[in-house]
C-alpha cells in the first residue's frame, strides 16, 4: 500500500517531530513549509537523525494553485497532517488578520485540495485553546467547546468547524482533530527541538533562554489565582508523546471503513503548576533559574489539563515521558543551539 503523506509545517516544532515517527512506522512523509516558523536546517537534523531525507515543497499552504500542483504531483497520496499556522498567541491580538488569512486560509485549501484529488485522511492539529476557560479544570472531548481567548484560538475553531461541516456535507473525508495542551521538551537527541522566533511566548522556551542568559529573567504571570501555589495549570506534554499520537491516530483512520469527523484531547491528563515546571526545571538540570512574580497576562486560562483516556482507549495512546524528562530534554536542546 502507498504510504505518502502529505505533512504541512513538517518542519515546525512538532511537524518536524511527527516527521521523524511517520518514517520511523514506514510512513513516506513529503513536509510543506516555507521556513516561516522554522529554518531548513531543521530539515537536515531530520535526515541525521532518521536517515532519511523527506521530499519538500517550499510553498505557503495559502497558495492554492501550488498546493495543488504538489497534490497533482503525488496522485497515491493518503491524506495531509495539517500542522501549518501561525501560533503566537498574542501576536494573534495585535494582528488578527494575518492569522485568519493564514490558518484559515491554509485549512481552505487543504480541504479543497482533498475534494479536488480525492483524499480521504485529514489529521488536524487543534488545541485545547477551543475550550476556552473550562468549568472544569478536566476536560473530555466532550466538554464545551467555548469563546477562546484569542484570534489564534479562534481560528482554531473555525478550522474544526470547517472540517465538521466539510464531513457533514457527505465528503468522503476521515477527520481527526488532535487537540493539543500544551507541547515542550524536545527530541532525546538533542538534534531536534523547538525554534521559537523572537522572544518566546510560551512558558519553556523562555525558561531554557533565560536559564542560557538569552533573557535576563523570566516573568511568572501571576501567583494570585485561585490554584495550590496562585499559578496557572497547565497539561504539558512532551512533543515525541505528541508525534507518536499522530502516527497512531493516522493508523487508526486507515482501519476505519466509515467517514468521521473525531476529535481526541492529547495530554498527560496531569496538570502541573507554574512554578513546579520551574521548581522542575531547576531540578533536573541542577541550576537555579532567575525569575520575579510578575502581573497576570491577560487571556490566560487559570486551569486546564485533559482527560486524555479517549485518545488511550481508541488510538491506543499513553505517554512515554514526564514532564522531568521533557524538561531536561528542552535544556539539552536549547544549549546545543548557536
Ligand atoms: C503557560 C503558562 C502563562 C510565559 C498557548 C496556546 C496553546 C498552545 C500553547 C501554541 C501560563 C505562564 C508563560 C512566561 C509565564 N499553542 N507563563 N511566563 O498560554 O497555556 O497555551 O501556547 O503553541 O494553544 O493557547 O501556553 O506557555 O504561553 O503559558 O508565567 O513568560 O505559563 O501565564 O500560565 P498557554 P504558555
Amino acid at each position: 500500500m502507498d504510504r505518502q503523506i502529505i505533512v504541512t509545517g513538517g518542519a515546525g516544532y512538532i511537524g518536524s517531530h511527527t516527521v521523524i515517527e511517520l518514517l520511523k512506522e514506514g510512513y513516506e512523509p513529503i513536509i510543506i513549509d516555507d521556513f516561516r516558523n522554522s529554518k531548513p536546517f531543521i530539515l537536515d537534523r531530520i535526515t541525521e537523525i532518521s536517515g532519511e531525507t523527506p521530499i519538500h515543497y517550499s510553498v505557503d499552504c495559502t497558495d492554492e494553485e501550488a498546493m495543488m500542483a504538489i497534490f497533482e504531483k503525488h496522485p497515491n497520496l493518503l491524506g495531509i497532517i495539517h500542522f501549518a499556522a501561525d501560533k503566537a498567541v498574542g501576536e494573534s491580538v495585535t494582528n488578527p488578520l494575518k492569522y485568519y488569512q493564514n490558518n484559515v486560509g491554509s485549512m481552505a485549501v487543504v480541504l479543497k485540495g482533498m475534494a479536488k484529488y480525492n483524499l480521504e485522511h485529514l489529521v488536524f492539529s487543534s488545541s485545547c485553546t477551543v475550550y476556552g476557560e473550562p468549568d472544569q479544570a478536566e476536560v473530555t472531548e466532550d466538554s464545551p467547546v467555548r469563546e477562546a481567548n484569542s484570534p489564534y484560538g479562534h481560528t482554531k475553531i473555525i478550522c474544526e468547524k470547517m472540517i465538521r461541516d466539510v464531513f457533514a456535507s457527505g465528503a468522503a473525508i476521515k477527520g481527526t482533530l488532535l487537540r493539543y495542551f500544551n507541547p515542550i521538551g524536545a527530541h532525546p537527541s538533542a538534534r531536534l527541538g523547538e525554534l521559537p522566533q523572537g522572544i518566546p511566548n510560551n512558558l519553556v522556551p523562555y525558561i531554557t533562554q533565560t536559564a542560557k542568559g538569552i533573557r535576563e529573567q523570566l516573568t511568572v504571570f501571576g501567583d494570585d489565582y485561585d490554584t495550590p501555589d496562585g499559578t496557572n495549570i497547565r497539561d504539558y506534554i512532551h512533543v515525541v508523546d505528541l508525534a507518536r499520537a499522530h502516527v497512531l491516530a493516522l493508523n487508526w483512520s486507515l482501519n476505519q471503513s466509515q467517514t468521521f469527523y473525531e476529535a481526541f484531547n492529547l495530554g498527560t491528563g496531569k496538570g502541573s503548576s507554574v512554578l513546579e515546571i520551574i521548581n522542575t526545571f531547576e531540578k533536573v538540570n541542577q541550576l537555579k533559574l532567575n525569575y520575579q512574580i510578575g502581573e497576570r497576562r491577560a487571556g490566560d486560562v487559570v486551569q486546564i489539563y485533559a482527560n486524555g483516556n479517549k485518545a488511550k482507549e481508541v488510538l491506543g495512546w499513553e505517554c512515554e515521558y514526564d514532564i522531568s524528562a521533557a524538561l531536561k530534554h528542552s535544556w539539552e536542546w536549547e544549549k546545543g543551539l548557536e
